[in-house]
């Protein structure tokens, strides 16, 4: 693939500049496989919690299975205990991640109400213990994804940033929103420019990315060495192809109706290869319909999919659906 210019994160050489952002309940194997088929340099896991992957809850353990084909691969693990931080890296790295990822951004009650997530940027002792734990116990490289911090000032993110460097991080992701923001407002990018000019580290610029033309701003506003994507790939990781064109400087291309469906097919097929067909299709009832986001009549898709029991149904429902809007778009 011809992606452009990479990025290094520590000796991991990543084939393009566009980076899928960790989704709880979504970054799974088959999700990230698509993101990578769509042309993405790099693909992170789901928030995996220390606590249970210290504890070897096998169900969390799974969360750890990867593929070569989805390499380099992050994984991010969440907590604010030194030692159980630590040891869950260890794992991490055991199970074969190429980089390992420290949760400072979740702003959840139930992760911020153990002081992990974005409750580490507030506590800059217990962050840099935190970081300093995890960098000792592996030898891959180490990441942190932070938001601007608790508040406004905009202080937390750039001193969280210096001590992450310092302690030897590899790289930092940003997504320029506070804990107290949530998910309203507009992300702050003057942020990312500003931790970019701070550090020398790789610095991964994220949020509201919703178009190819957005990760070219925001690369040309922050100088930020990688842009992350997040629910804007969420049904759509052609956005990465269409990316990857555009800082390239070529013609940037559309996502026709083929490409569209052999997608939903693609993610529908490793999603039972990987979860088996019971509990992939039921994943299918809501997941399928994101790919028909904005196609006419994709209502009426959504509910024909809501009691899916089989693969072969699926793809029933799906051929249908495709040859009725070749037929309809075509006349
Ligand atoms: C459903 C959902 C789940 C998320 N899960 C995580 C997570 O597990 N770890 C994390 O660091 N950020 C998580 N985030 C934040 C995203 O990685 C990203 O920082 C944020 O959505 C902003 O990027 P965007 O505007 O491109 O979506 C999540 C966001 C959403 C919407």
């Amino acid at each position: 693939m011809d992606s452009g210019p990479c990025l290094k994160i520590g000796p991991v050489l990543i084939p393009a500049k566009t980076i899928q952002a960790p989704l709880a309940g979504i970054t799974n194997l088959p999700f990230r496989l698509l993101a990578k088929s769509a042309g993405c340099g790099l693909v992170y896991s789901e928030m995996i919690s220390s606590n249970a992957l210290a504890y070897g809850s096998r169900k969390t353990l799974q969360m750890l299975a990867g593929i070569p084909e989805e390499k380099p691969v992050v994984v991010q693990i969440f907590g604010a205990d030194p030692a159980i931080m630590a040891e869950a890296a260890a794992i991490v790295e055991s199970s074969g991640a190429d980089i390992v990822d420290i949760n400072m951004g979740c702003p959840v009650r139930k992760v911020v109400r153990t002081g992990a997530g974005v409750a580490l940027m507030r506590t800059f002792k217990t962050a840099e213990a935190v970081i300093k734990a995890v960098r000792r116990s592996v030898k891959i490289p180490v990441t942190i994804k932070i938001r601007s911090g608790w508040n406004a000032s905009g202080r937390q993110a750039l001193g969280i940033a210096t001590i992450a460097e310092s302690c030897g991080v590899d790289a930092i992701a940003v997504h320029p929103r506070t804990a107290m923001q949530g998910f309203k407002g507009k992300a702050d990018w003057s942020l990312i420019a500003r931790i970019k000019e701070q550090v020398l580290i790789p610095v991964i610029g994220n949020g509201d990315i919703v178009s190819a033309a957005d990760a070219e701003a925001m690369m040309k506003q922050t100088a930020c060495d990688a842009v992350m994507v997040g629910r804007a790939a969420i049904g759509n990781p052609w956005i990465f192809e269409q990316i990857n064109h555009l800082l390239c400087g070529k013609p940037v291309p559309s996502v026709d109706l083929t490409r569209r469906f052999r997608g939903m097919k693609t993610y529908l097929r490793m999603s039972v290869n990987y979860l088996g067909e019971a509990q992939a299709c039921r994943m299918m009832r809501s997941r399928l319909g994101w790919y028909a986001k904005g196609l006419p009549y994709s209502s009426r898709f959504r509910e024909s999919i809501n009691q899916l029991r089989t693969e072969e149904e699926a793809l029933e429902i799906i051929d249908k659906y495709q040859a009725f809007l070749h037929k309809k778009l075509v006349i």
